[in-house]
């Protein structure tokens, strides 16, 4: 057996384990922190933090889980341009020359897969809010609810846009490069229908932070959905006018054939 062969081998059995003790280690001491933090608040010293706490987070009060599905919502909005202008310089090949190909990839599916968990948590922390109630079929169908019904209609379809772009990542093989790559392009359609989704139903929108981040992320995308637009034009062309060239070069040299005879 080759001995570097094994030597790999070894090493990585014990860099699993290395891993699995750190991670064991990790796991006991945040678990020895939060019982400790518990403990604490119980108390006579601990009962002015758990005070500041209730009141810094609302704990008290109605509009705590509305508060959540705010956070989550932006949040999940974040995540989703992000993955998106990542997956738009992939396609742009800006990124080529600094981070390696597989990563890239890994890193946009990662992102989509946490922007879709932000706004599962975001629907689902609706259904317990007594603030802004809303019952399954609200969260589900779209212009149904009572609350700015076609704002957030356009919410729902932008998830639903999501999560087919989503789904279909990993049936590429399945329905073929195409109708991958055509299915994918309705995430812009999802992006639109989200941003228009935060801006028109979101409460935070009113913040001129909440509105700066809207429109930076949107010129964003705005920009780099051109440039990919250009590009992919410029490419085409350019193959239509190889492929003519070839046909040219072609015709000639079938016109010269007899001449040569
Ligand atoms: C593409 C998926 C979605 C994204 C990215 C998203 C994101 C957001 C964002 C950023 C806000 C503004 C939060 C704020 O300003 O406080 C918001 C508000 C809201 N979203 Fe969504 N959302 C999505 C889907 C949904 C769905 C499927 C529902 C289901 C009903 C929904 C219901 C709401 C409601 C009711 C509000 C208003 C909350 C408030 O600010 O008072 N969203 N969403």
């Amino acid at each position: 057996m080759n001995p570097s062969v094994r030597n790999s081998k070894d090493e990585s059995l014990v860099d699993k384990i290395i891993r699995g003790a750190f991670l064991g280690a990790l796991l006991l001491f945040f678990s020895a922190l939060m019982i400790a933090f518990v403990v604490i608040l119980q108390t006579p010293a601990g009962s002015s933090v758990s005070q500041a706490m209730t009141s810094l987070f609302a704990l008290d009060s109605v509009q705590m889980w509305w508060y959540v599905t705010r956070a989550a919502g932006l949040t999940g909005y974040f995540l989703m341009w992000l993955s998106m202008a990542w997956g738009l310089a992939i396609a742009n090949k800006i990124l080529q020359p600094a981070v390696e190909g597989s990563f890239t990839y890994d890193f946009h599916e990662f992102l989509s897969l946490l922007g879709i968990g932000f706004i599962l948590l975001h629907v689902i922390v609706l259904l317990f809010d007594r603030f802004l109630p809303f019952n399954v079929f609200q969260t589900l169908i779209p212009f149904i609810d009572t609350y700015r019904p076609f704002w957030v209609g356009l919410g729902i379809i932008g998830f639903y846009l999501f999560l087919l772009v989503t789904i279909t990542f990993y049936m590429r093989k399945t329905i073929g490069m195409q109708a991958f790559r055509a299915i994918h392009a309705l995430s812009l359609a999802g992006y639109l229908g989200a941003t228009l989704h935060g801006l028109f139903a979101g409460t935070d929108s009113a913040l001129w932070m909440t509105k700066m981040l809207y429109a930076l992320t949107f010129i964003v995308i705005i920009f780099l959905t051109a440039y990919w637009l250009i590009i992919m034009n410029l490419n085409k062309r350019e193959k239509a006018e190889a492929a003519a060239k070839a046909a040219l070069a072609k015709r000639q040299t079938q016109r010269l054939r007899p001449n040569q005879r």
